[in-house]
């Protein structure tokens, strides 16, 4: 019999996730002539008990496809509510949508959201993981996170020349919650001097050390510090600000300027959802197609409770439920990333804060 699936996207959005959509109703339309359902705005559309039908080619725009470079998503997204309080309402308005199975396209917070539902109400539940953190266990790639590392990375290209010219320390602030995989990314490719990030600590002496050598061995007077916002706590600064919830570039900002007596210029720029936006890059695009396709085949396989993930060049199913227990994934401070960004001369901590 035709089958019928929802998809929903959850969670902050980021590029790439309208291309995993576009995967989603091609593959399930051609292949399996099925028909697809998106739900708006996650578990509340759920709630809702909303499904709008996706066609492919159905947008009226000449027959361009917008899906393949549209940043955010068409389905719009939540990453706030209390979901799991409306737990009997939920599972009685998807037993109301009577959908076959259910594609979730979601960081570690919804995945963990969507799986205790699923296993509540016996879902068939197929997971594609999105977020710009990169933080989501037993996945190489998430959908978005190279576009966001692109992001700054062109952000850090802008910065290094005004910079030169007014030899000034610049700190640039970047998302990534608990994780540092978009700062270490982004800083190595963009060519930072200093890059801080939760899973290593560092020192306020150690790092003004690096930007005294920087300037004193090798004649370099300017400098780009990359600070993930999770770095570290503002304890120092907060306990002599109070009512001060200051940001980690700030903090930084603050302190190369007490420990420098104020001889070093700098300036914070604080990248904030300019980091979600845009249009995907090429590899999202790569990667949600793929997910898309996959997640689809596992549906006609029946293989549910799944999430796609990438690992060692190709797409593999993993249990949603290991994904949740193992999330979110952290940098690994000993690992090949760290250890070349240190063969540069980045300053990322004490080594043997590692
Ligand atoms: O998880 C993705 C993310 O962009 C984090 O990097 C960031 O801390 C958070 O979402 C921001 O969320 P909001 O959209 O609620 O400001």
């Amino acid at each position: 019999m035709r089958k019928k699936i929802g998809i929903l996207t959850s969670g902050g959005d980021c590029p790439g996730l309208n291309c995993v959509i576009r995967a989603v109703v091609s593959h399930a339309k051609l292949t399996y002539d099925w028909d697809v359902f998106g739900i708006p705005y996650a578990t509340q559309g759920l709630l809702e008990r909303q499904a709008i039908a996706l066609n492919m080619h159905g947008w009226d725009l000449r027959g361009i496809d917008p899906l393949l470079n549209m940043g955010g998503t068409i389905l719009g997204t939540i990453n706030k509510g209390d979901t799991l309080a409306h737990v009997d309402e939920m599972l009685a308005s998807y037993q109301a949508l009577a959908l076959d199975a259910l594609i979730v396209i979601g960081g570690d917070g919804s995945l963990a959201i969507l799986h205790e539902l699923a296993k509540r109400g016996n879902w068939n539940l197929v997971a594609i993981p999105k977020t710009i953190d990169n933080d989501v266990a037993f996945t190489e790639w998430a959908v978005g996170f190279d576009t966001s590392v692109n992001t700054i990375v062109d952000a850090l290209n802008r910065l290094t020349f005004t910079a030169a010219s007014h030899d000034r320390v610049m700190i640039v602030e970047v998302m990534g919650r608990s994780a540092g995989h978009l700062a270490l990314h982004a800083g190595i490719a963009g060519g930072a001097d200093v890059i801080l990030i939760p899973e290593i600590s560092y020192t306020i002496s150690g790092l003004c050390q690096h930007l005294a050598e920087l300037r004193d061995r090798w004649r370099r007077k300017f400098a780009i510090v990359v600070v993930a916002e999770g770095a570290k706590l503002c304890v120092e600064y907060t306990e002599n600000n109070t009512n001060t919830k200051c940001g980690r570039g700030q903090y930084i900002a603050d302190q190369i300027a007490r420990c420098s007596s104020n001889c070093i210029d700098t300036r914070v720029s604080v990248l904030g959802h300019i980091q979600r936006g845009g249009i995907p890059s090429a590899l999202d695009r790569l990667t949600a197609t793929v997910f898309g396709k996959t997640a689809v085949d596992l549906i006609a396989q029946g293989q549910f409770g799944q999430m796609v993930a990438w690992q060692n060049g190709g797409v593999v199913p993993v249990p949603i439920a290991d994904v949740v227990a193992q999330s979110p994934l952290h940098v690994n401070p000993q690992g090949y990333l760290v250890q070349s960004a240190r063969s540069l001369g980045i300053y990322l901590g004490e080594k043997s804060n590692e």
